[in-house]
């Protein structure tokens, strides 16, 4: 089918007051331009070719990862015609129909741009407008079409800047998504003029010198008009996160998640959860994040590119980042787990308990007030309140491996690198230099002396003063 697609990433988007390249903000927490290309490649496109100009390098950086993007840089930005017309190198010899997407149009369905392609083709059009119908035209620009006796047929786009007030009050706009037939395109294109309130080259001009010479403009209107909403302001940028968040949240619910306060629950495209499990309102569930069936995720959690398994119970305000919970596990309430943090099934994590580069082997239990970093810890191992593993010595990172059984007493110190032996105690308040056999007791505090009336004669002391 010969389809390239080239998506306009160039503006300063000035009315979004930011040092940031627009399209880089992100929408339901994923760059909005992300969401464009993820929509674009359904298409399966011959070629992508993302135009930057605004922040240029920092737009490519973030997109480094995706994979066969071409980039062309427009600078100056003249406007999106000009825009356009950068590709032409990158596009020469190329035949088919170029499909021009705006960076800063993220809820375009991949249904929409299917139909906008399926007109396109079938009309044997010169350009296909993607347009909408909408009760506040304010700020796009407006489609103005022919009289009924000539089918109504669209004439040209008129700009809000350019539009008389009659023209303002038309509710059909453009979309700022084509396609074009690449077909005598860019010598068009390079006929456009900058004569306008703006000075810029207004691609949606092309429409109208098309109609002049006699070439068939098509128009698709989109039946849900949120699709094309483009984001100018930090506004629209929290009125189209929220209704990306409403779909995710729909499409959850309908398959048995429950959410109780849809409003609340901030969960990323990326994220799967699944059936029975319970997401309680004020919770976060961000990138690549998965949930197995039947858990229950309480206010104020924060769960970030982490897997968890079956069953889980996360109590409030637990923060789990690049980590992974087995089937049958309860975590917090205030639990910190990050970097490759590996809970494994059955085991407990209570309130302020941190684990970092941590294995926390099955049915082991660490309850209260306990740091535990670059440690490797067996089965049914009780780790008591205040446990420290001294992990760092201000050089290395050094691990602590604590065998199946074992028990370290409340306020124990363990200076790594160190092994607690299969069974083996450590006292409480204990500072652990050395390995402790299997089976054995360590303790390092001294005998403990009680000096009897010791309160009285203190007293007696301080009233002479
Ligand atoms: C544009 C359309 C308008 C349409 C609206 C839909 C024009 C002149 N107007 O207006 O009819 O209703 O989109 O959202 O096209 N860009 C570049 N280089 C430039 C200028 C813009 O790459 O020199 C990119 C921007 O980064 C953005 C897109 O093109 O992704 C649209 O530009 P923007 O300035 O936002 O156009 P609008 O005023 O919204
Ligand atoms: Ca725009």
């Amino acid at each position: 089918m010969n389809i390239h697609v080239v998506v306009l990433a160039a503006g300063k988007g000035t009315r979004m007051k930011s040092a940031q390249s627009k399209v880089l903000h992100r929408v339901a927490g994923q760059p909005m331009i992300e969401h464009v290309l993820a929509t674009a490649a359904a298409l399966a496109p011959e070629s992508t070719t993302v135009v930057v100009g605004h922040q240029a390098d920092a737009c490519m950086a973030a997109l480094d990862g995706a994979s066969g993007l071409k980039f062309v840089v427009q600078e100056p930005q003249l406007g999106t015609a000009h825009a356009l017309l950068t590709t032409e190198s990158a596009l020469r010899g190329r035949i088919g129909t170029l499909i021009l997407l705006s960076g800063d149009v993220p809820l375009l369905s991949a249904k929409t741009l299917h139909d906008l392609v399926g007109r396109h083709t079938s009309a044997h059009a010169a350009a296909t407008v993607l347009t909408a119908v909408v009760d506040a035209p304010q700020g796009y620009g407006r489609i103005v079409r022919g009289s009924a006796e000539s089918g109504e047929q669209i004439a040209r786009i008129v700009e809000e800047k350019d539009a008389s007030s009659a023209e303002r009050q038309i509710r059909e706009i453009n979309s700022g998504i084509y396609a074009f037939s690449l077909d005598g395109l860019f010598d068009a294109v390079r006929s456009i003029a900058a004569e306008n309130a703006q000075n810029e080259y207004y691609l949606p001009d092309l429409v109208q010198i098309y109609r002049r010479q006699g070439r068939v403009v098509e128009t698709v209107t989109v039946s849900n008009p949120d699709e094309i909403r483009g984001i100018n302001s930090r506004i629209e940028l929290a009125a189209v996160s929220r209704i990306v968040r409403e779909q995710k949240n729909t499409e959850l619910m309908a398959a048995g998640v429950t959410i109780e306060d849809p409003a609340t629950a901030y969960i990323d495209r990326g994220v799967t959860i699944g059936a029975d499990t319970i997401v309680h309102p004020g919770v976060s569930l961000e990138g690549r994040t998965t949930i197995g069936a039947g858990c229950e995720i309480h206010s104020g959690a924060r769960i970030v590119n982490s897997r968890i398994g079956d069953r889980v119970q996360v109590f409030n305000h637990c923060v789990i980042t690049d980590a992974q919970i087995a089937d049958d596990v309860n975590v917090g309430p205030f639990a910190h787990m990050r970097n490759q943090a590996d809970v494994r099934a059955h085991a407990r994590v209570g309130n302020f308990v941190e684990l970092k580069k941590t294995i926390l082997g099955a049915g082991s239990k660490a309850m209260h007030l306990a740091y535990l970093g670059d440690a490797v810890i067996g089965e049914k191992v009780n780790i008591g309140a205040g446990t420290i593993t001294c992990n760092y010595d201000g050089v290395n990172k050094n691990t602590t491996v604590i065998e199946d059984g074992a028990f370290v007493g409340s306020d124990s110190q363990l200076i790594a690198p160190v092994t607690i032996g299969s069974g083996a105690y450590v006292g409480s308040g204990t500072t652990i230099r050395e390995n402790v056999p299997p089976g054995a007791l360590a303790i390092s505090a001294g005998k403990q002396r009680n000096i009897d009336g010791w309160v009285e004669k203190k007293s007696k002391v301080r009233s002479k003063k």
